[in-house]
């Protein structure tokens, strides 16, 4: 009798918890300004915001997902994202889009994993949507179905991400400070924002959460089980990086000493940072260097 009621309580709490859960609200969508889209700018953004690597596999199709991304939670597996309506996001309005890109919630109101980088995406403009949009719609359809999540009890609840939000999301980090300069702050907003280099650079709690207090002191123990050095000005200063061999790092993959980038920051070269405009090279470094210019 008393396993019975100890039992009854326990499912009862599980009931309430999940109750609960389900009623945390969500960020109601914002509203967005309408902007004629310029589909090779979104071209450019989809390159910096790395969009286009995870989206990809490999041998695949460009945008029809299926790239793992391997973490101590399962496998996460980026889904679909071309204009098919079917399998991938064509039946979507824009102001889907823009919800699921800078606010991590789907057209039907479920919140998306962290996986999907979106909280470095808040800080991208109604006009950069608009350019993403025009450059995603132009995006051949692929009927390649999206491939499920492998990811185990309790991180397969969705809804759990609704407990997980109010502690660990992230702010926005990329408020800008007047007196650094205008590289300084572009450089700052690329790098907390859209580049998402924090994401790798900036350690995390048990609970996958950035500690944001930390800066980008690097991550000895990334989710995909690799190590990422720090990248604040002191540390890059002793090991050598100047403006100008970070720039010729970022663009070519190639470091000062003839090594190549390793791990996941390979093809963050490879995907990514090669196409940035020099200008934009130049911006990163100035924040990271801490330059003043
Ligand atoms: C680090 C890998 C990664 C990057 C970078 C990334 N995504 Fe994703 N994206 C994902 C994953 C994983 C999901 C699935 C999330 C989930 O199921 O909760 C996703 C989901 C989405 C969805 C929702 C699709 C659907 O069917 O519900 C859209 C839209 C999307 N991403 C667009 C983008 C855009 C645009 C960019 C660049 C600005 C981008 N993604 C960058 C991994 C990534
Ligand atoms: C997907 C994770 C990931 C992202 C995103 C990422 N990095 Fe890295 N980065 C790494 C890892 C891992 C290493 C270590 C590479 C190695 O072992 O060779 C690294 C190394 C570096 C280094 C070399 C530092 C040194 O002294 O050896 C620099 C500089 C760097 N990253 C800059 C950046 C910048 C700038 C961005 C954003 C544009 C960025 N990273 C985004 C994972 C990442």
């Amino acid at each position: 009798m008393r396993l019975l009621i100890i039992a009854g309580g326990f499912a009862a709490l599980l009931v309430a918890g999940a109750v609960f859960a389900l009623n945390l609200p969500l960020p109601p969508p914002q509203a967005i300004a309408t902007y004629q889209g310029d589909e090779k700018r979104g071209a450019y953004l989809a390159r910096l915001s790395g969009c286009v690597a995870c989206h990809s596999k490999k041998a695949g199709e460009p945008w029809a997902g299926g790239n793992g991304l391997k973490s101590k939670f399962g496998t996460f597996y980026a889904p679909n994202i071309t204009s098919d309506p079917k399998h991938g996001i064509g039946a979507w309005t824009f102001a889907d889009f823009v919800r699921a890109v800078r606010q991590g919630v789907s057209p039907s109101g479920q919140p998306y994993y962290p996986a999907f980088p979106y909280e470095f995406y808040a800080s991208l403009t109604d006009r950069d949507l608009a350019d993403l949009w025009a450059a995603m719609r132009a995006i051949p359809p692929s009927a390649e179905p999206s491939r499920a999540h492998d990811v185990g009890v309790p991180f397969s609840i969705r809804d759990g991400l609704r407990v997980w939000r109010p502690f660990f999301e992230r702010a926005n980090l990329t408020a800008s400070f007047e007196e650094k300069g205008s590289n300084w702050n572009v450089g700052q907003y690329l790098v907390m924002g859209p580049a998402h280099c924090a994401a790798c650079h900036m350690p995390r709690n048990i609970a996958g959460g950035l500690k944001e207090g930390d800066g980008l002191t690097g991550d000895p123990q990334m989710l995909d089980g690799g190590k990422s050095p720090s990248l604040t000005a002191e540390a890059l200063r002793a090991r050598g990086w100047t403006k100008e061999n970070l720039i010729a790092a970022l663009r070519t993959g190639v470091l000062p000493n003839g090594d190549a980038f390793g791990g996941s920051m390979a093809e963050v070269v490879q995907e990514s940072t090669a196409f940035l405009l020099t200008s934009h090279l130049e911006d990163i470094a100035a924040y990271l260097l801490d330059l003043d210019e």
